[in-house]
């Protein structure tokens, strides 16, 4: 068996996660899949930065175009966020038909067009597991174990910043500035907090459910987008008097006429309703496919470890994958339809 090579872009919260669950489960994920992998280079921005001691000060360069170049790197992790040089590394590896994993869910829902086209045309995947919901396998379900359902609707909680702060101020009374300090320490937010707090990141990921869920690539300035940033401790407290939480909530759905309709806003939900008890940096969604019904999926949506259990997931999943793969045989996400209609908001 040949060890596979893997290449990092990015050793923040995420890839220091992926590095620290990789040592640790290693052997594990040898003997359950067969597969051996092992980091060996890391594009970082600042040199100077104290990182983890165990990792080989020699793996470490600030150029990513070594990393994707180095014949010893198989599959390349785009973990640095952003939507410029994340594009160019995750354009470079497919051209290179290095298999990607990444967890960047702005880049694929503003540029996934020039992305998926590409990985189909070097018949080469991006897996995105860790792009939407931390620790919460949907992306697979939505793309593999929902595959025979048409799927009515997916809605939900899917920023762990927006909800940790929600709750924080519901709680502990706390103001929104230091809640949203709370959240960057823990590692849930993203490098530029504004998109977890105006709606963007949750956008973000309801656009790539979508975009699993009805096949085509959707165009994010067509969505209907609100965020949590205006929302005030009295609003909180006027929804409790009423018996309601406030909760930033992602919907997808397929109308009757095929339009579909997606939307993030702070909602008021019944204090009784399941999604009101999803709290702090926990993620829920619910699923209703024509053939399964309604299910439920819930767990942790950011922060280090749950995120690297995807991106992790999604590694073994590309080294399977990794000279197995012949012409036209792609296990990536295929669009199959030109263009679909989103629903005027
Ligand atoms: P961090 O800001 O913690 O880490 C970013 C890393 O990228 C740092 O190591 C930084 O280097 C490096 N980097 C930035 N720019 C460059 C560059 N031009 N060249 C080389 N390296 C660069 O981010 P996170 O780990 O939190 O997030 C990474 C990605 O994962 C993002 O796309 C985010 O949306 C996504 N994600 C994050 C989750 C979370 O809970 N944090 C959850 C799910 C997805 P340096 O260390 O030198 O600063
Ligand atoms: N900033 C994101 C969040 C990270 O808070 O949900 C997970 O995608």
């Amino acid at each position: 068996e040949k060890t596979l090579g893997i290449g990092l872009a990015g050793f923040g919260t995420v890839g220091t996660g992926v590095w620290e669950t990789l040592e640790r489960n290693l052997e594990l994920i040898l003997k359950r899949t067969g597969v051996e992998v092992e980091i060996k280079r890391i594009a970082v921005r600042d040199p100077k930065k104290a990182r983890l001691k165990d990792v080989p000060t020699e793996a470490f360069t600030t150029d990513w175009l070594e990393v994707v170049n180095d014949p010893d790197v198989d599959i390349v992790v785009e973990l640095i966020g952003g939507t410029t040089t994340a594009f160019d590394i995750v354009a470079s590896a497919l051209s290179a038909g290095k298999p990607v994993v990444t967890g960047n869910k702005a880049l694929l829902a503003e540029r996934g067009k020039e992305l998926f086209s590409l990985s189909l045309e070097k018949d080469t995947p991006i897996h995105f597991e860790a792009a939407v919901a931390g620790g919460i396998p949907i992306i697979k379900t939505v793309q593999d174990s929902f595959v025979g359902n048409q799927i009515e609707s997916m809605a939900g909680i899917i920023n762990g910043t927006s909800n940790y702060i929600l709750q924080r101020m519901t709680e502990a009374g706390l103001g929104y500035e230091e809640a949203l300090g709370e959240a960057q320490q823990l590692g849930y937010a993203e490098a530029d907090p504004t998109l977890d707090v105006n709606g963007w990141d949750a956008a973000h990921k309801a656009i790539l459910l979508a975009t699993l869920a009805y096949g085509f690539i959707i165009d994010p300035t067509k969505v209907y987008v609100r965020g949590i940033e205006r929302v005030r401790s009295t609003d909180i407290e006027f929804a409790k008097r009423l018996g309601f939480v406030v909760k930033l909530l992602c919907v997808v759905r397929e109308h009757e006429d095929g339009t579909i309709e997606l939307r993030t806003q702070p909602s008021f939900i019944p204090g009784s309703h399941v999604l009101a008890s999803v709290n702090g940096v926990f993620n829920a969604v619910a699923v209703i496919g024509d053939a399964a019904g309604e299910s439920l999926f819930y767990g942790r949506g950011a922060g280090k470890d749950p995120t690297a259990s995807s991106v992790v997931a999604d590694i073994v999943e590309a080294a399977r994958s990794v000279g197995e793969m012949k012409p036209g045989s792609h296990r990536g996400f295929l669009p199959y339809k030109d263009e679909g209609k989103i629903m005027d908001i």
